[in-house]
């Protein structure tokens, strides 16, 4: 069974989804959750659903070789990300080519890169007045919100919107598309 890593700075509700969807199609294991935040709501829901949650620093995790020398002895395949506000750096890169996943709670091209994360992103949106947004999972690169898209899906903006009914709207989206793009990758790997 393929074995997965994945990365989140805030509450983990993507990371607790993808976990439950892999736990039932058995597809997959995430082996590891891995936060650059001490006091990060996912640390709680790892607890709950008994999945390993580490913490280390944000300059390690930059720095990559701890947290990569540990993702080699567990066997890790692929590296999801779920609400990470860490940039991605060269030895992650070199580790895991095309092996790493992100989702982005708008559509990419727009409303990406750096500082775009969270709440900004919504309020962007709001200010554009745009009537739709959406999701982009995509892979990652060297450069923020930048690398080859594999998924996009979309919901409306509703008069009277604000971030935060928006962000709501926009997790739904991530919570129903992420796990299943994650295990339909991981398929596109085996066939290569
Ligand atoms: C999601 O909206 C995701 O798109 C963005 O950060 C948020 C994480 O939410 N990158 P959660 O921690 O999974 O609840």
């Amino acid at each position: 069974m393929k074995r997965i890593a994945i990365l989140a700075s805030g509450s983990g509700s993507n990371a607790e989804a993808i976990i439950h969807y892999l736990r039932q199609s058995r597809e997959a294991e995430v082996v590891l959750l891995l936060t650059n935040r001490p006091d990060a709501g996912v640390r709680e829901r790892a607890r709950r659903l008994g999945v390993r949650c580490d913490y280390l620093p944000t300059a390690e995790l930059r720095e990559g070789s701890k947290p990569l020398a540990l993702l080699a002895e567990l066997g890790v395949e692929l590296v999801v990300l779920a609400g990470y506000l860490v940039l991605i750096t060269e030895p992650w890169l070199q580790a895991y080519p095309q092996r790493i996943l992100n989702i982005h709670p708008a559509l990419l091209p727009e409303f990406g890169g750096k500082g775009m994360y969270g709440h900004h992103v919504h309020e962007a949106v709001l200010a554009a007045g745009r009537t739709y947004s959406g999701i982009t999972i995509h892979l990652v690169d060297e450069h923020y919100d930048h690398g080859q898209t594999l998924l996009q899906a979309q919901c409306p903006v509703l008069a009277g919107d604000s971030p935060e009914t928006l962000a709501a709207r926009i997790h739904q989206l991530e919570h129903r598309y992420y796990p299943a793009a994650v295990a339909q990758y991981l398929r596109l790997l085996d066939e290569r």
